[in-house]
């Protein structure tokens, strides 16, 4: 089976069971939204991810089906709070909940994915279930401490790369990296193996918000399904704006501090502007060179699994194709 045959069918498998284990209850204004934002797709990586490292550690997809449901159940719970917070209009191509119902909405269906994603836990066996949901709290909190980070940045004009680089840690790269761990855990591997794979995970995810900061400037605004330029109408303290901050003319630099400290009603030529100088600071180059490096990272600490080539193999190109992703 090819590569694309097989993320494919982890998709498909992942995707029928979702089906079967979300139904639409009462009230409707409750649970509709859980069903359309879940509907909604998305590229469905992390618990891609959660089956994949289940099957690569020997053990079956088919009990990783909970774990993978509770991390995209949570990872979706996410995003609908998310948006409210940056008041972003578009989500995978379609309106967002808070717009297409309204923001509190979006507040409670979003509490009750959350709970709904511990709840996919109780199929499993005591000592499982406790090794899942310590993770999983952690990684819960580690998240929200993410999103704090990332909204207090908008109003600092001091933030520093470390700090930026821990702020993507936490809202988007620990999820990531317990995605995979929980299916080193439901298939028994090693404490060493299911430390090295989080480490990947943790790497990959740093990559990929890069990546996702990066398409939230330049991506294709046909394919890219979110608001282009949402970043830089919030101000957001991106990888892209600190190394302008960095390396740009001592103009650009100031004219970057001025439009970050705006918020227009009309942000076409704010965008334009920022964009620009992005490209002509060098902060483009910078961050491909930075998601090359963690991605490099990530590779590194999958090399320290004890797992079969073959298995390394296919998450490495899973790795890869993450990062030419323009959705
Ligand atoms: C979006 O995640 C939020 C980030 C952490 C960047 P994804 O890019 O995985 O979103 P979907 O699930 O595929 O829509
Ligand atoms: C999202 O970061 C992280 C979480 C949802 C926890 P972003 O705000 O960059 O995600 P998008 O771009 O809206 O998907
Ligand atoms: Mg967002
Ligand atoms: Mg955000
Ligand atoms: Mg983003």
């Amino acid at each position: 089976m090819s590569y694309i045959d097989i993320i494919s069918q982890y998709r498909e498998q992942f995707v029928t069971y979702l089906h079967g284990r979300t139904k639409l209850g009462e009230p409707k204004n409750l649970y509709e939204p859980v069903q359309y934002i879940l509907g909604l797709g998305g590229k469905r990586m992390r618990p891609i991810l959660t089956l994949m490292t289940a099957e690569a550690f020997g053990g079956k997809a088919k009990d990783a089906l909970d774990a993978a449901l509770a991390v995209e159940m949570f990872h979706n719970f996410s995003l609908v709070h998310d948006d409210i917070m940056d008041d972003a209009p578009l989500r995978r191509g379609k309106t967002t909940v808070h717009e297409k119902w309204d923001v509190n909405t979006g507040i409670l269906s979003g509490d009750a994915m959350l709970i709904l994603s511990y709840q996919f836990f109780e199929s499993y066996p005591p000592e499982i279930y406790f090794e899942l949901t310590k993770l999983f709290s952690k990684t819960a909190l580690e998240v929200c401490e993410g999103q704090q980070y990332d909204v207090d940045f908008e109003t600092r004009d001091d933030v520093a790369i470390p700090e930026y680089l821990k702020m993507i840690e936490y809202k988007t790269s620990v999820l990531v990296a317990a995605a995979m761990k929980m299916g080193a855990i439901v298939a028994n591997a090693s404490q060493k193996d299911a430390d090295a794979i989080y480490e990947f995970g943790r790497n990959l995810g740093i990559a990929f918000q890069l990546q996702d900061d990066y398409l939230d400037a330049f991506g294709d605004p046909k394919t890219f399904g979110k608001q282009v330029g949402g970043d830089i109408m919030e101000n957001k303290k991106t990888y892209l704006y600190l190394k302008s901050l960095e390396k740009a003319s001592k103009e650009d630099q100031d004219g970057l501090l001025h439009l970050y400290s705006i918020k227009p009603e009309d942000s076409t030529v704010k965008v334009a502007a920022v964009k620009t100088i992005f490209k002509e600071s060098g902060a483009v180059e910078e961050t491909k060179n930075a998601i090359k490096r963690f991605t490099q990272k990530a590779f590194d600490a999958l090399a320290e699994t004890g797992l079969p080539d073959k298995n390394k193999a296919l998450l490495k190109q899973f790795g890869e194709s993450l990062m030419e992703r323009t959705v």
